[in-house]
């Protein structure tokens, strides 16, 4: 009987919990294998800890946010990575792994890409609420994160239209603005900034102003964490973060351009301005009927390629249809919203 290990890595998404279902339901059912999962991402693999599955741990949680393997942002290949790699070698050995499935972004898929070089056999899911992971449409958490903050929005325009004011909306996403701008369109955001666009104040204001002038007496903007506000001294302008320090990936921290945002905007145009950050709560709760499916459809053709013994390979889908292509394809870039939706977005600005 062959023994499969899946792990969860980087930040957790609603419709985790729905992959790691299909992945497990269907390895034991139809093909028999030994299903097994890795606890808290790569730092699992490292620490060897690892938990038989049975049909039991995979009943009721497709509808639950989170993880029930747990994840983190462990990278065995950072600079001082004292034989991390090794150690998940050994362990893969030790445990009798045949092969991995990991679900997970870009930093988590940059492992696997680097272990399947290694002579793993590794099989990627794509997930992140950020989507912006090259080679697929969406992943899945996009779609439950977009709904959120949506609602978020509807709920926000109400106090923006009581007190005749411009609020704010900051959402996640890192250096791309997939979350800004389907949640803004879906919103009705009457301004979007997001990091693929270079943000220009002196046009958010005219935008805000003529709205007003229009009889419009509020205003709503939604804001990307990455983008680079213009400040003095640099030109192409800054992120704003929430502390100096990075992740083992070397990511820095974003958050808070919002309410920076927030201050220039009535300093700019002479209306209140407020901020709200949506923050992790994008991440949180029950998964959208789309991710739980996507999330399902992702994990059974993973098990699949498990199967046809198609490594170093990861699921995408493309268009409708669930495909699969070389890891190495999502290797060292963003997938970046292109032009067509942000000027779908500028159609209904001001
Ligand atoms: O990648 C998902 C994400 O939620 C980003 O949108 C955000 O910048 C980052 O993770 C936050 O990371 P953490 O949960 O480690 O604060």
């Amino acid at each position: 009987m062959k023994k499969i290990g899946i792990l969860t890595g980087g930040g957790d998404c609603p419709g985790l919990n729905a992959t790691i279902r299909a992945v497990v339901r269907k390895g034991m059912t139809e093909y028999d294998y030994e299903m097994c999962g890795i606890l808290a991402g790569w730092k699992g693999m490292i620490e060897g800890k690892i938990k038989v599955f049975d049909m039991k741990n995979v009943s009721g949680i497709l509808n639950k946010g989170g993880t029930i393997l747990g994840t983190s942002r462990t990278n065995p290949f950072r600079e001082d990575n004292n034989g991390d790699p090794e150690r998940i070698l050994e362990n893969i050995k030790k445990f009798n792994i045949h092969a991995i499935v990991a679900i997970g972004g870009e930093d988590t898929q940059g492992v696997a890409f680097k272990l399947s070089e290694m002579g793993v056999n590794v099989v990627g899911i794509p997930k992140t609420i950020d989507n912006d992971l090259p080679g697929t449409d969406y992943t899945f958490g996009f779609d439950t994160a977009v709904n959120i903050a949506v609602e978020a929005i509807d709920r926000i325009h109400t106090t923006a239209e009581s007190h005749n004011r411009v609020m704010v909306v900051e959402v996640m996403g890192r250096h791309t603005g997939w979350i800004a701008t389907f949640a803004g369109i879906a919103g009705g955001a009457d301004v979007i900034l997001i990091p693929e666009k270079q943000i220009d104040m002196e046009e958010v204001y005219a935008i805000i102003k003529k709205r007003h002038k229009r009889g419009k007496n509020f205003s709503i903007v939604v804001v990307s964490e990455g983008i680079k506000l213009p400040v003095e001294d640099s030109k192409d302008g800054e992120h704003i973060l929430q502390s100096t320090k990075t992740d083992a990936f070397g990511h820095v921290m974003l958050g808070g351009v919002g309410s920076v945002l927030a201050s220039m905007i009535e300093k700019g145009t002479g209306f209140e301005s407020r901020c709200t950050v949506l923050g992790h709560i994008q991440r949180g709760g029950t998964p959208t009927a789309f991710d739980r499916i996507l999330g399902t459809r992702f994990g059974e053709a993973a098990i699949d390629l498990i199967h046809k013994e198609e490594f170093g390979k990861i699921v995408v889908l493309k268009g409708n249809e669930i495909k699969s292509i070389e890891l190495k394809e999502v290797m060292g870039h963003y997938k970046t919203v292109d032009d067509y939706w942000y000027d779908l977005a500028k159609v209904f600005f001001g």
